[in-house]
């Protein structure tokens, strides 16, 4: 029934649909056990991706830290938090927007403005919408130098700054402390508006001679799995 009304909408408004960038389409028909999305969540590819990533680390017991660099308000970050409930979760961001060294550097290499403000949240604000505050060490400054006094191996990192800058930095810093069966997501990999972050993962990835995974979720994310 479900699949004969998606397959109406496709047939009527499909054309429509996907010229304004919107797919509906069914996903892992096949798969029984449960899932836990949240479906008020704007980007499902996005979410849907952390959970089948969460829960092959979860069901192989693979040992490390979890870490987003690049929170903002924490809106993916509550749910890393949620699928990784027991992992100590690491929170990179300066709570005040981009730094001017990583803006400056983004528009003398011709890649973008970099005039998007995220400054409009804090530290306080954004483990209050923590599911599992008590698992979450929030990092405050300046990435990498706010990582340089950690000593710590991960097995899953959302790298989302923006920025060429940060979003290669985040790389030459969480790759070689990924532990085996890790994984790493980059947001705006395909996201014209962010031509910096693409840039960043095809020069790691070429020097590291690793591949990616692009996603097509709401601004193409690109997995490296190790
Ligand atoms: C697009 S927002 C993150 C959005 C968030 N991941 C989400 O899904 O809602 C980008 C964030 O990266 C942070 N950021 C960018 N460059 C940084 C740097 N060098 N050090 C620390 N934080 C940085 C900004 O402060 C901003 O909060």
């Amino acid at each position: 029934m479900v699949k004969a009304i998606a397959k109406g909408l496709n047939f009527v408004l499909g054309k429509y649909l996907q010229k304004n960038k919107v797919i509906v389409s069914s996903s892992l028909v096949y798969l029984e056990r449960d899932r836990d999305i949240d479906r008020n969540y704007f980007d499902y590819i996005r979410l849907s991706s952390l959970e089948l990533v969460s829960h092959e680390i979860n069901r192989r017991g693979i040992k490390g830290h979890v870490a987003e660099l690049g929170v903002y308000k924490g809106k993916f970050a509550r749910y890393i938090n949620h699928y990784f409930k027991d992992r100590t979760f690491y929170l990179f961001d300066t709570f005040a927007g981009f730094d001017q060294r990583d803006v400056n550097l983004e528009k003398d290499r011709g890649l973008t403005s970099g005039t998007q403000d995220f400054s409009d949240t804090s530290v306080e604000a954004v483990m209050e919408s923590m599911p599992y505050p008590e698992k979450c060490r929030p990092v405050q400054g300046f990435f990498p130098d706010s990582a340089k006094d950690l000593q710590e191996a991960f097995v899953f990192v959302s790298i989302d700054t923006d920025l060429y800058e940060p979003v290669y930095n985040g790389l030459r810093y969480f790759y070689p402390i990924l532990v085996k069966g890790g994984y790493i997501f980059i947001h705006d990999f395909n996201n014209d508006h962010y031509k910096g972050a693409r840039k960043a993962v095809e020069q790691f990835c070429g020097e590291m001679q690793i591949n990616f995974v692009p996603l097509p979720d709401l601004a193409g994310t690109a997995i490296i799995a190790k």
